[in-house]
């Protein structure tokens, strides 16, 4: 195959290949956010989810979820806990997400909200501790082995926060959290934590460092959030509202997450979003590993599988005069929320929402430059909702670009409308989304060979081969499927004049508590590990280089031939050039690659491959690194460079030279 070195086409898109972040199975509560404390303040519409009376109602007097002078107008439930007869029992425990995952030595800080009622209850015992027999109804048993210990004394008539370390003696993957009172009468608990002092940077309200790390490994050129389905919500009511997510982490009010079981019987009971991890944290993230932000907003349109709720026009679609929006909010409501997160990323410390960005400790701005417009939405309702949204957002802020959603499917009449669409109206960015079989992937790898060279890019937001179908719950991340995207990925390469980002979806699950699969990195409680997958997304992002070059395939293919695929580029940075070839075959291949009008050449290159005989090979938390790229060096006799394929393999070349 033959290489135009001395041809280039464009150069990589900076940001080409990135992060799609999505709480759906436990990525943000439960994963990624290391809050150890499920419904920590007793604000889920099921209050007690989470929660475990030891003695249970009878033995406990009495216990209940008040809301009678709250800590304040945001925090309005607390736990009001009454003991007759005082006892190591007369307490609760919380469960934690699918457990406690809590390490050896570690420090973990326990805070808690407290008030004393009538009665003589003088102290608050804390046990975090490995659970003995665990109880099936609201009760649980009392007996564990407990890993650290401490006691709160000092209660008064008045909320007051208490806050101590512990140490566990032991690490435990599912240890719980046992809270008990000393003494007899009346005590009012809220906003109970229990959070790792060990977090990414060591921030306060930091995140897991294991899946940060992970994320940053990938060298990620940007971060998708907060989604996926939940910036839609199943109605409008349950959409993500940037706004409910920033300042004072005990004021968020937590939401039922759109894959709860509530909304469709295959997901997951006890689902819910704290906002812990909030827009403030996203943006802060997404710096801490080095990618471009790209936040996700509602375009005023519930979940379209779903609801498909529609928020009404309003005036900037409508005219000044159109009709008054009554109480529900109209689209007007939902560009303001734009507006205002331009200003609350880059204003100044004098603007409304920059000042909320200074106050929460972050005076630098987040160089916000792009906004999406609806997550996975479609059909005329969108688009008359998109244009008035972009046209309000551009005249404001004409440096922010905006990511537009062509809808689910990546084929058929409707897509092809929207995109027309969309391109006529120029936007700067498309969203597709794949999903389908490995096989769909291989065979179009020429999606972009003949797509329009100037106007609008595509943005390739969400995308995984499922190896049985879409989003079942037997799909694997197999190295078939990441064979056949690295394959579609090489036709991603060779339009990176057209193909300005790409990610898969979605990033995270937590072992015990997904709503979905396949998903790029899975996790439980202490360990994670990344799949096949996200090796291979590593390795096209590694390698990304700075330059598209030409390939011609044997036979002046241009995409793939007998399942061979290839793309390169120059990487002016290193002075290589990379080369990208996937074999998707049992026999090995050799092949030649001419690297053609190429001026000094190394004699040494490096080659990253991925391959094995078994397309099922999968990695997992007992074998993270069972298929991984490995590194060996090749000779380089000159401008015709010959190597041999493994089979089934993603080889990645970097040849010193230009
Ligand atoms: O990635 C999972 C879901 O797939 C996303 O929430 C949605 O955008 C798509 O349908």
């Amino acid at each position: 195959l033959t290489v135009q070195v001395s041809k280039p086409v464009a150069a990589v898109p900076k940001n080409m290949f990135g992060l799609f972040f999505e709480d759906i199975n436990f990525a943000a509560d439960g994963g990624l956010y290391p809050e150890l404390v499920k419904n920590k303040s007793f604000e889920y519409d099921d209050h007690l989810i989470g929660w475990k009376a030891i003695r249970g109602a009878a033995g406990l007097a009495d216990y209940r979820v008040s809301g009678d002078q709250p800590i304040g107008a945001t925090n309005r439930h607390f736990l009001r806990l009454s003991v007759k007869t005082a006892g190591p029992d007369a307490g609760f425990v919380n469960e934690g997400f699918r457990g406690m995952g809590v390490k050896q030595g570690a420090e973990y800080t326990f805070s808690v909200y407290l008030r004393r009622g009538p009665g003589s209850i003088s102290a608050l015992n804390v046990t975090l501790e490995e659970p003995g027999q665990r109880g099936g109804g609201p009760e649980t048993s009392a007996s564990g082995q407990a890993l650290a210990q401490a006691q709160i004394t000092g209660l008064t008539g008045e909320w007051k926060k208490y806050s101590v370390v512990l140490r566990p003696s032991a690490t435990a993957a599912k240890a719980r959290l046992k809270l008990t009172v000393e003494g007899t009468g009346t005590a009012d608990i809220d906003v109970v934590s229990l959070f790792p002092k060990d977090t990414y940077l060591k921030r306060e309200n930091g995140l897991r460092p294991d899946l940060v790390q992970l994320l940053k490994d990938m060298k990620p050129g940007f971060l998708r959030f907060p989604g996926g389905c939940i910036v839609e919500g199943m109605t409008l009511d349950n959409r993500y509202q940037w706004k409910e997510t920033i300042g004072e982490v005990a004021s968020r009010q937590p939401m039922i997450n759109r894959w709860n079981k509530e909304f469709k019987q295959r997901y997951t009971p006890d689902y819910y979003q704290s906002f812990g991890l909030g827009f403030f944290e996203y943006f802060q993230l997404a710096e801490d590993i080095g990618a471009e932000p790209l936040p996700i907003l509602n375009v005023g349109m519930a979940c379209q599988f779903n609801s498909a709720e529609l928020a009404p026009l309003g005036s900037a679609a409508k005219g000044p005069n159109a009709a008054g929006p009554g109480d529900e909010p109209t689209l007007d409501t939902f560009i303001q929320d734009a507006l205002d997160l331009v200003e609350f990323a880059n204003g100044p410390a004098s603007s409304t929402w920059g000042a909320k960005r200074v106050a929460m400790g972050h005076p630098a701005p987040f160089n916000l430059t792009m906004i999406g417009i609806g997550n996975e939405q479609w059909g005329p309702q969108y688009l008359e909702r998109y244009e008035p949204f972009a046209r309000v957002l551009k005249a404001k802020y004409p440096a922010i670009q905006i990511v537009s959603s062509a809808g689910p499917s990546p084929e058929g009449e409707l897509f092809d409308k929207a995109t027309a669409t969309l391109r006529a109206q120029k936007a700067e960015f498309i969203d597709e989304h794949y999903y389908a079989k490995p096989e769909w992937f291989r065979q179009h790898v020429d999606r972009y060979d003949n797509y329009p060279r100037t106007g609008s890019k595509i943005f390739a937001g969400e995308y995984a081969a499922q190896s049985v179908g879409i989003a079942s719950p037997a799909n694997k991340n197999n190295w078939d499927c990441a064979l056949s995207e690295a394959a579609f990925m090489t036709g991603l390469e060779r339009n990176a004049d057209v193909v300005a980002m790409a990610s898969y979806a979605p990033l995270f699950a937590h072992v015990d508590a997904w709503q979905w699969t396949p998903n790029l990195i899975w996790f439980d409680n202490l360990n994670a590990y990344g799949t096949v997958n996200y090796y291979v997304q590593q390795l096209f992002s590694q390698n990304k280089g700075t330059t598209m070059l030409p390939v011609q395939l044997p036979g002046g293919a241009k995409s793939g031939t007998d399942n061979l695929f290839a793309s390169a580029v120059a990487d002016d940075a290193a002075g290589d050039l990379v080369v990208k070839l996937v074999n998707y075959s049992t026999a090995p291949r050799t092949v030649k690659v001419n690297l053609a009008g190429a001026k000094k050449l190394g004699k040494t290159g490096r080659a990253l491959v991925m391959a094995a005989d078994d397309l099922n090979t999968q990695n997992s938390l007992q074998e993270p690194k069972k298929l991984t790229p490995q590194e060996s060096k090749f000779a380089v006799a000159g401008p015709v460079v010959s190597y041999t394929l493994a089979p089934n393999s993603l080889t990645v070349l970097r040849i010193p030279g230009k």
